[in-house]
């Protein structure tokens, strides 16, 4: 394992070709030892079809090789050229109204559309064959971000007739699959799949299990794409990584499939932009302005260590202002530092800065680089010099350890409570956040792990959130496993065909968890309901049968969470307050170790070294851990957007 580095994405073909030797000595002069290049250069590549220039791209690794720099480069699939429209009109996805996208930005293609998915393995054949034996290749990126833009689903021809195929494979018969979906209500069976459509135009609502099947479709068409790509990469280079840029709180496809044929996951983290487009309330949205949620980038840096097989990047970071909120903050000064010490604490290998030089020109001229357009440095050059440095002097080494902490996330139940909410806002991600968010007020690390996961063991707390339908894999994980276990609302209350099954509730064996959910109530968030003690309910709640014990009820006599043994259940959803009681009874039943931090510092550890990040704006002052030696960068006084590391006194 090698130590982590920084890195940058450059674009050598948004610039002189005299301006890449000082580009890149300036690069190797600040510590940065990738680079990402190549993502969106098809038309530079191939200006004309078949009529292929590689040459220049091999110029520009030169350079950088020279100058010691290991290259990252992308497979410029995202950004199809003008011509390839011309040749495949009918490549260009299709939105839910049925109107076909068009050419003149990026993404304008359909994930269904085979001529395309060839075309796209041929632009990387040509590629790895052309640039697989550079020296300075170190690695290899598939696409860009699958699913920006909205671009995981297309309503088109292509996706249909794909659909319908996937569909046969699936359910053999008709019959099995009018079963599947529940055809029979509404008069809705079918006699052939080629008479099945695509969940969008209808009248009313499709079958849930229509859309979600829909939506399982469309995923598997995502890793198809992907798998294409990394075989002829591997095949050309079997030593070299594959990676993929994923993204924040992106949910349309499974990210556990697609990263079955990648070696790593990386994802783009943009932490003004993140909180700037999100949900979260306005206060926390005024609070940390500058600065990001100070929980959002640690979840998705702790997902894709487990997306990734343990391996994660940041092939994307913000270093200054970005263009695409509705408003786009300046951060914080120290903010590009910080983010890139959290990363690494969460076991990032690379924190790769977007980009080197800011664009003068196109859509992006908005957005900042560690340079201004005029090449000047801007603020977040200084600070990723800074980050180099201390990297190199505290010889940071190995990889983020095992958690005692676990949360499965899934993303099938994303979208089975996308698709029937029943409680407005009621979202599977929005469950396993607010734990996680719990667990690391309190300095706990905590690992993510697929619903797929076949072992528990070693946890000491494993949460299960709004699953929407168990599978045979986690039931005997569970049953196998003898720590603190808390289910979450909704758990187990569909079938995998999206039916509700016999037993409505977390349905386990009754000696581990005797819980039947009776009646379900769903109410608007505003018509809260007080928990006895602290905290509230709102958007859902069950009235249970049961025998197990009942830990915390509201104030309307509904149990809230129950436990039998160390099975906890939470049969509802409710405030940060509610759910941070709820976290605190489990850390304190489990025993587990916690830490005390002020407001907006979070922390992690890696290699028996504990980092600290200030999330706030203002000075934080940390109480000193009985087990921490020494402190090898900053100190307990923390300045806001400030970082301290302390060494374990047992790493010696
Ligand atoms: C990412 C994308 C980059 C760039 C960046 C701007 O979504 O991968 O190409 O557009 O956002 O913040």
């Amino acid at each position: 394992m090698t130590s982590p580095a920084l890195g940058v994405c450059y674009y050598p073909e948004h610039w002189p070709e005299d301006w890449w030797e000082r580009d890149a000595a300036r690069m190797a002069e600040i510590g940065i030892k990738w680079v990402r290049i190549g993502e969106f250069s098809w038309s530079r590549l191939e200006p004309r079809p078949g009529q292929l220039d590689f040459s220049w791209a091999r110029r520009a690794m030169d350079v950088l090789g020279r100058h010691g720099l290991k290259i990252i480069f992308g497979t410029p699939t995202a950004t199809p050229p003008r011509w390839m429209v011309d040749k495949h009109p009918d490549m260009l996805a299709v939105d839910r109204e049925g109107r076909r996208k068009g050419f003149g930005s990026r993404r304008h293609y359909d994930f269904s559309h085979l001529p395309y998915r060839e075309e796209a393995a041929r632009i990387t054949r040509l590629i790895a064959e052309a640039l697989g034996d550079h020296p300075a290749l170190a690695g290899w990126q598939t696409d860009n971000e699958y699913g920006c833009h909205g671009t995981t689903y297309s309503y088109s021809p292509a996706a249909r007739d794909g659909f319908q195929r996937w569909l046969a494979e699936k359910y053999g018969t008709i019959d099995a699959l009018n079963a599947a979906w529940g055809n029979v209500f509404w008069s809705m069976e079918y006699d052939r799949f080629d008479q099945v459509e695509l969940p969008n135009l209808l009248v009313a609502e499709a079958a849930p299990a229509h859309d979600l099947d829909f939506r399982r479709y469309s995923s598997a068409q995502v890793a198809a794409f992907n798998k294409v790509q990394y075989d002829i990469l591997k095949a050309r280079r079997p030593d070299l990584p594959v990676i993929h840029n994923f993204m924040s709180r992106y949910t349309e496809f499974d990210h556990f499939d697609v990263a079955e044929t990648l070696d790593v996951a990386s994802w783009d983290s943009y932490p003004l932009g993140h909180l700037a487009t999100s949900n979260e309330p306005e206060e926390v949205k005024r609070l940390y302005l500058r600065q990001g949620d100070p929980d959002n980038a640690a979840f998705h840096h702790d997902l894709y260590r487990s997306v990734g097989h343990g391996r994660m990047w940041i092939m994307e970071q913000q270093p200054g202002p970005v263009n695409w909120a509705d408003f786009n903050p300046d951060p914080l000064p120290g903010m590009a530092r910080l983010w890139a010490w959290e990363a690494f604490a969460h076991g990032a290998e690379v924190v790769s800065y977007f980009r080197w030089r800011q664009a003068p020109f196109a859509q992006e001229q908005m957005h900042a680089g560690l340079l201004q357009p005029d090449s000047a440095p801007a603020p977040a050059y200084h600070e990723a010099q800074q980050v180099a440095a201390e990297i190199k002097a505290l010889k940071l080494g190995g990889v983020a350890g095992k958690a005692r902490v676990a949360l499965v996330y899934d993303y099938q139940s994303e979208w089975a409570w996308d698709i029937q909410p029943q409680a407005k806002g009621f979202s599977h991600g929005a469950h396993v956040r607010a734990l996680y968010a719990a667990f690391r007020k309190h300095g706990v690390d905590i690992d993510i792990l697929p619903p797929s996961t076949q072992s528990l063991a070693g946890y000491d707390i494993v949460a299960i959130p709004a699953l929407f339908a168990w599978n045979d894999a986690l039931r005997a994980a569970l049953a196998d496993f003898d720590g603190h276990v808390l289910i979450g609302p909704r758990t187990g209350s569909k079938t995998q065909d999206f039916a509700i099954p016999p037993r409505l509730g977390p349905d386990l064996p009754s000696n581990l968890l005797d819980v039947k959910v009776i009646r379900v109530d769903s109410t608007d968030p505003a018509l809260e309901v007080e928990v006895r003690g602290s905290g509230t309910v709102h958007h859902w709640r069950e009235r249970i049968e049961t025998r197990a014990q009942v830990v915390i009820e509201d104030a309307e006599g509904w149990p809230v969470l129950l436990h039998q043994g160390k099975l906890y259940y939470l049969g509802a959803s409710g405030s940060k307050a509610l759910i941070q009681r709820v976290v605190d009874h489990l850390i304190a039943e489990a025993d587990l170790p916690t830490l005390a931090l002020p407001a907006g510092v979070r922390c992690r550890t890696r290699d028996g070294l504990r980092i600290y990040v200030n999330y706030g704006a203002g000075n934080a002052l940390l109480t000193p851990a009985a087990d921490e030696a020494d402190y090898v960068l900053g100190g307990p006084d923390m300045p806001g957007a400030g970082v301290t590391v302390a060494r374990l006194a047992t790493a010696g």
